[in-house]
């Protein structure tokens, strides 16, 4: 159900009959219960371009507001801010509407776009770090999201896999013996291994540079050596994704060096719209309001990784023919990407009209404050701390009622789930603390306490062993009625998220329905004998609907709902 937009359009009429014009503005949630449901804040702006008393103009429009459908009372409150009052009577048509709705009131958009999400792209040289984890979860609740609102997505696993490193660790697999295929199962030790070479041994580094130059000349026994480093790679990759649960494929993968072919005709390209300045035998881009220019060809005719951007977004714009790109890409890289933009832009190598985003995210830290790492300073490995996850989850449902067969796929679930939920429920682009304790609890924002709950639904429907006959909600209580208007916002919740591409929208939703239904719950007994069977099968439905927009929900963030919990 979409209210804001069926209550700015009433406003816009309203202020329409009052000859004003209120384009841009639009309706918000009350952020308090005396302030209404919604409340519409835009009559200030227009008071002042036209000089006059918004208090005034606020009853004005008020008066030519149609309440005849959805709305039951506005009120004009203090320097002029118009309170809405949503009508029971509509609460209960709606919700009952929505009843056995497996996709809970929410409509597929009108407007399809096409839309590409490039995330997760690890660097096949090293294992995936926690960087590649919050690019891989949060990439894949927009993928789930915006496919539930029916866009059409393309993934897009930008592998780096062209770098200059690449050189030294053919040169090592060749030192080690081609059928050294064992030694490349551990990848972090190989580079490690190849990377101590390079440093002590000059010989050994100059044939490392010799191999970069003949792979990127496309010998064939170094694109062989390559490839089985690559793809050894990948499957390292593939066990991860298999583990979150992440819709990402081999299929998905389209690497920097996919590119190679293009990058002589972008830069060739660039040279021509004019914007290409050579600078110590570099060509580079200068772009206003950067002090550092983008450079996109060294002097020995190098490309980098700009290059290869700039190529990726012309293929996308005009090959995947794309309205969209999102790059979920650590916020550190935003420079690069405002850089990238903005030329892609100016040179034509995607039109005006495409949307091209960086969906930025902040560093994961410890306890202290630092950087997520080791107790002696490397990289995590996040297949362990995925394993982990786990674990910490299956010590904390062992006092449960929980089936030995069933524990494996619960703390899997739960586990996951907490992962996820707390790296989705911060501002993305804020750096967060990643705790294991509050992660993984009960209570609070967490994965856990939403889970929790609709194991909760769940066995209230079990208990009450039949099926529900009636069809219809009944809005009487004030606690039912929050319940009920808190899940006709779905719809303008992922709307929003979508638009912003901020999954914590949906987790803030996700904890103010369940805060609501315990309330709610707490309140309003279902199952005991003194409850009327028609307020029993009303609040039965309601409970059922929660539970639906739960797993609906957590679905989106690509989390599993359990039964018992
Ligand atoms: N491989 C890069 C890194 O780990 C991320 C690539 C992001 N995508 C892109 N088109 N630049 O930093």
């Amino acid at each position: 159900m979409q209210i804001k937009s069926k209550l700015n359009s009433i406003i816009a009429k309203g202020l329409e009959s009052a000859n004003l014009n209120g384009d841009t503005i639009s309706v918000v949630e009350a952020t308090r219960p005396q302030f209404g449901d919604y409340q519409f804040n835009g009559i200030m702006k227009i008071a002042k371009s036209l000089r006059r008393n918004p208090r005034e103009l606020a009853n004005i429009v008020v008066d030519s507001i149609d309440k005849s459908d959805i709305i039951d009372r506005v009120e004009v409150a203090g320097a002029g801010f118009i309170n809405i009052w949503i009508s029971n009577s509509w609460i209960e048509r709606s919700i009952s509407s929505i009843v056995g709705d497996d996709r809970v009131g929410v409509s597929k958009v009108d407007e399809v776009k096409r839309i590409v999400v490039d995330y997760s792209s690890p660097n096949m040289a090293k294992q995936m770090h926690v960087g590649h984890l919050r690019s891989t979860i949060i990439g894949d609740t927009l993928v789930r999201l915006f496919e539930f609102l029916g866009h059409r997505v393309i993934r897009q696993n930008h592998i780096g896999d062209w770098g200059t490193q690449f050189g030294m660790l053919i040169a090592y697999l060749e030192e080690i013996g081609e059928d050294g295929d064992s030694t490349l199962q551990d990848l972090e030790e190989f580079y490690k291994r190849a990377k101590k070479r390079f440093d002590e041994d000059e010989k050994f580094a100059d044939r490392a540079r010799e191999y970069v130059v003949k792979l990127q000349q496309g010998d064939e026994r170094c694109l062989t050596l390559w490839k089985r480093f690559i793809d050894s790679s990948l499957k390292h990759c593939e066990i991860v994704y298999e583990k979150l649960g992440v819709k990402l494929t081999n299929s998905d993968v389209r690497a920097e060096s996919f590119y190679n072919s293009r990058l002589k005709g972008v830069v060739k390209h660039l040279e021509e719209s004019g914007a290409l300045v050579e600078s110590s035998g570099a060509k580079c881009l200068f772009i206003d309001g950067f002090d550092n220019p983008m450079i996109v060809q060294k002097s020995d005719g190098g490309f980098l990784y700009a290059t290869t951007d700039l190529a990726g977004v012309e293929f996308r714009a005009k090959e995947l023919k794309a309205d969209r790109i999102c790059y979920v890409v650590d916020a550190r890289q935003g420079d690069h990407f405002k850089q990238l933009f903005s030329v892609a832009k100016s040179s034509g190598l995607a039109e005006e009209g495409i949307e091209l985003e960086h969906i930025a995210f902040g560093t994961m830290m410890d306890r202290s404050g630092r950087p997520f790492k080791t107790r002696d300073g490397g990289t995590i490995k996040l297949i362990e701390l995925l394993d982990e996850a786990i674990e910490k989850a299956k010590s904390t449902i062992k006092n449960r009622d929980i089936s030995s067969g069933d524990l494996e796929r619960v703390a899997k679930a739960i586990g996951i789930g907490a992962v996820k939920y707390a790296d989705l429920s911060v501002n993305r682009e804020s750096n967060y603390i990643f705790s294991w304790d509050k992660m993984l609890s009960f209570e609070g924002n967490t994965a856990l306490y939403i889970q929790y709950a609709y194991a909760r639904i769940q066995s209230i429907l079990r208990k009450y062993g039949r099926d529900i006959e009636s069809k219809e909600i009944k809005i009487i209580d004030p606690l039912e009625r929050s319940l009920a208007l808190t899940i006709l916002k779905l719809e303008d919740t992922l709307l929003k998220a979508s638009e912003d591409a901020t999954p914590n929208t949906i987790t803030s939703y996700l904890y103010a329905l369940v805060t609501t239904f315990m309330k709610f719950y707490e309140q309003n007994p279902i199952l005991k004998d003194s409850v009327p069977d028609d307020i029993r099968e009303s609040r039965l439905l309601l409970a059922e609907l929660t539970a639906n927009t739960i797993s609906t929900t957590l679905d989106i963030l690509g989390i599993e709902v359990v039964d018992r919990i």
